[in-house]
């Protein structure tokens, strides 16, 4: 089928390039055309494991191209997604202007029927105002239909998310619309739920909130195992193994960060508010996340005593492993809160220093994992990437002043670092 993304960011670009990997044609529009020019010259503005490659091959086939005219998209299509960014604003709500201007473009260049598809995080009753926009600014009359199809796509394995995904949700309240959309992912062979609009967006925010709740629970019930002595692990495996509740999302550490859970959990509360529902319950999941970093900022003082002019290697950067994206990253909010306490803090991450350092200006960046234990009172783990499990445990702790380890993601083995003559901090462990 021939489809139009607009907005190459993060959902778009994966999307489109994953359409055009299971034959679709796909035309990606952006209005920044110097994003245009680089994703045509081969370049990819964004780390995700596998995108380049599958980018690379589907522009070579002709079934993936860029443009940043919106007209030459809808015009070139059956079915236009939106994908445009729906940042937060200052009180919680979601800003929707990029997307009430992208459906006053569409509309402007509809000629024949098209399925206005929105893939962005929206709140509630959203696709009923972007169906009224665009009638009222569709001049030429013609038909079309506005279709929800949340994504839910994870940073890091985003390609293999979309490729395999766990189910496809399509919110249509008409027929044709949602027979049109069914073909589109047929060749992802995954179960699809056909839903009336406003129950397909309720859908991604209940359930980002409910796995973001999942983070807060297991982090609270970490805290009650380090008051107690119980192990966290074992509780977590414990409790995941009943197949109601499922070991994905226990993991407890630093708490939850990303372009995604605080956002949708902010707009959710407010969403909620708005049609008279107060939702005090993800209001405690916040503060359980935020009282996260506090309780653990707290272990390395109370082990350093003082912080200032202290020497602290932090690995890891990156909101969550595998990805540069450094959005609301708690690794950064740890780092800024040392450096604020008057600590010299030396980092390293694999994929985020570019993007992380001008959010820190106080803050070494390091080209190696092994170069941040040099004269280090402490090292952090702040971002679960695997290599770190990897490195020369048992050499670097002669480069450190004092051996202590606080691991804020929980992946290192607490017990062979004891051995190894480590102080060993983990969350709930
Ligand atoms: C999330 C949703 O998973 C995805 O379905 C949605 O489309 C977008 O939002 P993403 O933001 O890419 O995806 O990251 P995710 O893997 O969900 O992790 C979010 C945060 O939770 C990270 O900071 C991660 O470190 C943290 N996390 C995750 C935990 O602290 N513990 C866990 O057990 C899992």
């Amino acid at each position: 089928m021939r489809l139009s993304i607009i907005g190459s960011g993060y959902v778009g670009l994966v999307t489109g390039a994953c359409f055009a990997e299971v034959g679709h044609h796909v035309v990606c529009v952006d209005n920044d055309s110097e994003k245009v020019r680089m994703l045509r010259s081969g370049r990819v503005p964004i780390y995700e494991p596998g995108l380049e490659e599958i980018i690379r091959t589907n522009v070579a086939t002709g079934r993936l191209r860029f443009t940043d005219s919106i007209e030459d998209g809808v015009e070139d299509s059956e079915v236009v997604f939106i994908a445009v960014p729906t940042p937060p604003l200052p009180d919680g709500k979601v800003d929707l202007t990029y997307i009430e201007k992208v459906a006053r473009e569409i509309a402007g260049v509809l000629r024949g029927y098209r399925v206005i598809v929105d893939k962005s995080t929206v709140p509630v009753k959203t696709g009923e105002k972007v169906a009224e926009t665009i009638s009222r600014y569709n001049r030429a009359g013609a038909e079309f239909d506005v279709v929800s199809n949340p994504e839910f796509l994870r940073e890091g394995c985003a390609v293999a998310d979309l490729m395999r995904p766990d189910r496809i949700v399509i919110g249509a309240n008409s027929d044709r619309a949602a027979a049109l959309m069914k073909r589109i992912y047929e060749p992802f062979h995954a179960p699809i739920y056909i839903t009336d609009i406003n129950s397909a967006e309720l859908i991604k925010h209940a359930a980002n909130s409910f796995l973001a709740l999942k983070i807060s629970y297991i982090n609270a019930v970490a805290a009650i195992c380090e008051a107690s002595g119980a192990h966290i692990d074992d509780v977590a495996d414990g409790m995941g193994a009943d197949k109601r509740i499922g070991r994905d999302f226990l993991n407890a550490g630093l708490g939850y960060g990303g372009s995604c859970f605080p956002k949708d959990i902010k707009a959710f509360i407010a969403i909620a508010e708005e049609l008279g529902v107060p939702f005090g319950l993800l209001r405690e999941v916040e503060a359980i996340n935020a009282a996260q970093l506090d309780r653990f900022i707290k272990k390395i003082r109370d082990a350093l005593w003082v912080l200032k002019e202290k020497r602290i290697g932090v690995l890891g950067l990156a909101f969550k492993a595998n990805t540069d994206d450094v959005r609301s990253s708690t690794a950064i909010a740890l780092c800024k809160r040392l450096a604020d306490e008057g600590a010299r803090v030396v980092a390293y991450d694999p994929q985020a220093m570019a993007k992380a350092a001008p959010e820190l200006p106080g803050v070494e960046m390091r080209g190696r994992a092994e170069d941040v234990f040099d004269g280090a009172e402490a090292v952090v783990i702040a971002t679960e990437w695997k290599e770190f499990r990897a490195l020369p445990w048992a050499s670097l702790k002669g480069q450190m002043v004092t051996p202590l380890i606080f691991d804020g993601r929980n992946i290192l083995d607490a017990g062979a670092l004891r051995q190894l003559g480590y102080r060993y901090t983990g969350v709930g462990r």
